[in-house]
């Protein structure tokens, strides 16, 4: 694992948009594996920003988001489709018919996890997947378990998780009891994943994920299997690694 120190959240966004627009260039049909919640937003502005500048085209990039509310349609404002679409995909020239986010509202699991596993499968698996991490140290939303799961399947969110995502809704009664998600094996199959943390409540989650034992209990934890992994966090986020970094 490469862990890059941030000093603030506009650090670590514009590093991790660099890293993605290398990734773009380098290879402008590449498969992006795609995350969502408050801290990717900064990064994703960053992507706008440059493609704005003509630095950056998505016309040939395919992206596959690691999760989605199940119950929700995509134009509901909650669903991850829907922040999808106001954070990036509205704003640069990726078509959207290559853009995927699982189906909310299909509410056949079994058939819509398959779909969905059997679409990334089929384009390669992405090339570069970022993702965030919950304050529980999960992973899209494969949550603290037993074990690891394998492909994209349909978890019930843990209170944790349900509070925590609470703050984007009018009510936590509002906050869907379960999502579907890209299983823990679908995320290591990415030939690269950049990590991305912020602020204190993450301290936790970021040190268990780099230096804490490989176990279910923290979903992040099996990165550290994972050859190609940079991790970029903030001074926050990174406070209780301070003494494994020095
Ligand atoms: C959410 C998402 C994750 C995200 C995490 C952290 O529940 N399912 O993909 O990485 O929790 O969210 P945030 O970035 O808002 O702290």
């Amino acid at each position: 694992m490469k862990i890059i120190h941030a000093t603030d959240y506009e650090d670590m966004s514009r590093k991790a948009a660099n890293l993605i627009a290398a990734q773009v260039t380098l290879k402008p049909n590449c498969v992006l594996g795609l995350a969502t919640g408050s801290t990717p937003i900064g990064t994703y502005k960053g992507l706008v920003a440059k493609y704005e500048a003509g630095d950056l085209d998505f016309s040939e990039v395919s992206s596959y988001n690691l999760d989605e509310y199940r119950g929700l349609t995509g134009d509901d404002p909650q669903s991850y489709r829907y922040f999808m679409n106001d954070n990036l995909f509205d704003h640069v020239n990726i078509d959207k018919s290559r853009t995927f986010v699982p189906d909310g509202s299909n509410m056949d699991a079994e058939a819509n996890c398959a779909a969905y596993d059997g679409l990334v499968g089929a384009a390669g698996y992405p090339d570069l997947q970022l993702l965030g991490i919950g304050n529980n140290g999960h992973i899209g939303f494969n949550e603290p378990d037993d074990h690891f799961s394998c492909g994209t399947h349909c978890v019930d969110l843990t209170e944790s998780t349900i509070e925590a995502n609470s703050r984007l809704f009018d009510r936590i009664e509002d906050v869907p009891r379960q999502a579907y998600t890209m299983g823990t094996q679908t995320i290591m199959f990415a030939r690269q994943i950049l990590v991305l943390a912020n602020g204190e409540k993450k301290a936790q989650a970021v040190h268990d994920m780099c230096f804490g034992p490989i176990a279910p209990s923290c979903p992040a934890s099996i990165l550290q299997l994972h050859p190609n992994v940079v991790v970029i966090a903030d001074d926050e986020a990174l406070a209780l690694c301070k003494d494994k970094l020095a």
